[in-house]
């Protein structure tokens, strides 16, 4: 790592157009260039790639409420991600990918933290459903999804007036022992919420749009957080998909089909990611780009096996409080 004080007239520019130049001449992984501060810029030479196997768990940071350790970033660091900082996600990638495993890596690691965990899988169950014991309420279908999103409004605006009331402005201001429980959702293919052949469908899946646009809206302040899982994110599945990624702070980007969704995952955010994210190969699965608050990075999540997933768990759903969610486990088709 070599850190260069600019002479005047030097620009960051010039170092950073010599980057990929600098990685040949130098045989290695990779050479990254960033301008920290205006007059300095530092140059790093990465000799192989982090990214290239990621193990060795033993020394992850410790976890805060919500804060999960998802893999390596590929300076070497963990990756970690804190959805009291980045309340919402959204992940996308082609088909084997990686999406699945990320959302296995980060329900395991909040598993452990008395967290409310929610899930919608319209795949028929078949990722989440491996994470059953642990969820308080899992849909397989529109009707379970519309009943969850419907119970997660309802409870929010009860958030809203306990908050009102105490003269909070989130539920993080509320003393300990009034804070509801932090609720997580996790979508699994959120294209099968806003795409629907029959009319009643596409009824649903305006509603179900609709639900989960307030959900983001009210759930940052209110401790409801979404991370949402999908292979293409574009502009054909609706108004409501444009509007909703506003609400998504955090990104992830795995290897994808299209340039539209690297551009919708990755463009608003961080417009030279984007090519960055179309780079990523078939044989990476589980690299992604991910882009928070203007910054990006390439990262890896670890792999988490479903044996272990099935297992896994000093916490299952009953030890965590989540009495909005009965009416959904009642009303059938969801986990009870
Ligand atoms: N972080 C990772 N490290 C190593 N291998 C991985 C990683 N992530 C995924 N893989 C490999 O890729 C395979 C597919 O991953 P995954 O099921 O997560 O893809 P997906 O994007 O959910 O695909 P689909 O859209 O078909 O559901 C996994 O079974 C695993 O073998
Ligand atoms: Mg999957």
């Amino acid at each position: 790592m070599v850190t260069v004080h600019l002479h005047p007239g030097q620009t960051p520019a010039q170092f950073i157009a010599a980057g990929d130049a600098l990685t040949h001449a130098w045989r290695c992984h990779q050479v990254k260039v960033v301008s920290p501060r205006r007059g300095v810029v530092v140059v790093t030479a990465i000799a192989r790639d982090p990214l290239a196997k990621v193990g060795g768990w033993s020394s992850a940071p410790p976890a805060r409420l919500l804060a999960a350790t998802l893999g390596k970033a590929d300076d070497g660091s963990y990756w970690t991600v804190d959805l009291r900082k980045s309340p919402h996600w959204l992940i996308t990638g082609a088909t084997q990918s990686g999406k699945s495993t990320l959302v296995a890596a980060w329900l395991t690691e909040l598993g452990s933290q008395p967290v409310v965990l929610v899930g919608i899988d319209l795949k028929g169950g078949m990722e989440l459903g491996l994470y059953e014991r642990r969820l308080s309420a899992l849909a397989t279908d529109r009707q379970g999804a519309m009943r969850i999103l419907t119970a997660l409004v309802a409870e929010l605006m009860a958030r809203m007036s306990v908050c009102r009331e105490a003269g909070a402005r989130s539920i993080w201001d509320l003393p300990e022992t009034e804070r509801p429980a932090p609720v997580v959702l996790f979508v699994d293919e959120i294209a099968e919420l806003y795409l629907a052949a029959s009319l009643t469908g596409r009824k649903e899946a305006v509603e179900c749009s609709t639900l989960l646009l307030r959900v983001a809206q009210l759930g940052a302040a209110l401790g409801v957080h979404l991370i949402l899982a999908g292979q293409r994110f574009g502009h054909d599945l609706g108004p409501g998909a444009t509007a909703i990624r506003a609400q998504l702070g955090g990104r992830v980007c795995h290897r994808v089909h299209d340039e539209q969704t690297a551009v919708m995952t990755l463009g608003d955010l961080a417009p030279d990611a984007v090519v960055v994210a179309q780079s990523i190969t078939e044989h990476e699965q589980g690299v992604a780009v991910t882009a928070v608050d203007g910054q990006w990075k390439r990262v890896r999540s670890r792999l988490v096996a479903p044996d272990f997933l099935r297992s896994h768990g000093e916490l299952t759903a009953d030890q965590v409080s989540a009495p909005f969610l009965r009416p959904v486990v009642e009303g059938g088709g969801t986990n009870d």
